[in-house]
């Protein structure tokens, strides 16, 4: 007769091996017995993916410089950069990926805030003003970069190859603050991602902005990358109060550092104070 399950039996992990010790040699002589579902070994898999490789073309073409000295009325179309001006279409091509993860950093942003707005607040992570703050700093720099590629003569509308890479990049980032099932703590773990590449991105940019003699960007970039810092230091401490809480509720647990963090604070590895964006933006206004 078949049985239903209890919710309770139903979130028991039964994935690894180790759950049903008897059943494993089972499984072991199961995979001794099976015959491979096709012919072939490893050597044949290199073989087919260097012909991929021999035959590939790029994932995308470097975007063109579309604005001319003759456009309307610009006082100085294309920026009329001597510098590194040849290499135009690379600094496009790497603006055009800091535009298309600012934007997703947007809409990332965005579905958390619907996540701590229906969850409710938890006092070891965000607030939902500090994460419309964010939000609205990474849609600026959205703004900062569209801006930044149609002065230089690009088209911001251009999906550029870098773009089309960060793009897939980030899907996993989506789908894990997407997902109904996830906790704060695992949708923090996943923006944690998303802000050490903006971090190391912002910092790319910016030299090689310089590099190609763009200094003119490099104050813009400088200011955005502070508010990533930022964004970067506050998931990290919301993360860690978080896990802390959680380990905190388990009895014999009561004394670990971190586990209660303040209002405005919460506490690094080294169990030292440092300041979230609540104290951070309150310093701000
Ligand atoms: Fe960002
Ligand atoms: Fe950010």
């Amino acid at each position: 007769m078949k049985t239903e399950m209890t919710e309770q039996e139903l979130l028991i992990n039964r994935t690894g091996i180790m759950t049903h010790p008897e059943l494993s040699a089972e499984l072991i002589q199961g995979v001794k017995e099976a015959e491979p579902s096709s012919e072939g070994d490893l050597s044949e898999i290199a073989a087919n993916r260097a012909e991929y490789l021999e035959e590939a073309t790029p994932i995308g073409s470097n975007p063109v410089v579309v604005a001319d000295d003759e456009a309307d009325g610009a006082e100085e179309p294309a920026a009329a950069l001597e510098t590194g001006a040849e290499a135009l279409p690379l600094l496009l091509d790497k603006l055009g990926e800091r535009l298309a993860f600012e934007r997703q950093g947007t809409r990332l942003y965005e579905a958390l805030l619907q996540k701590c707005e229906l969850l409710g607040e938890d006092d070891a992570g965000p607030s939902l003003d500090d994460l419309r703050h964010i939000h609205e700093e990474e849609m600026e720099h959205f703004k900062l970069l569209q801006n930044v590629i149609t002065e230089i003569g690009g088209d911001a509308t251009v999906q550029t190859p870098s773009a089309d890479v960060a793009g897939v990049l980030s899907q996993g980032i989506l789908q894990i603050v997407s997902d109904p099932r996830t906790t704060l703590a695992q949708t923090l773990q996943a923006m944690l991602n998303a802000e050490l590449v903006d971090n190391d991105g912002w910092q790319m940019l910016i030299t090689l902005a310089t590099t190609l003699g763009h200094n003119d960007l490099e104050s813009g970039f400088e200011k955005a990358l502070e508010s990533e810092q930022e964004h970067l230091e506050n998931v990290r401490a919301w993360l860690e109060a978080l896990t802390l809480k959680e380990a905190s509720a388990f009895p014999g647990v009561d004394g670990i550092a971190g586990s209660e963090p303040q209002e405005g604070q919460s506490k690094s590895r080294s169990g030292k104070k440092k300041q979230t964006s609540r104290s951070n933006k309150r310093k701000k206004k």
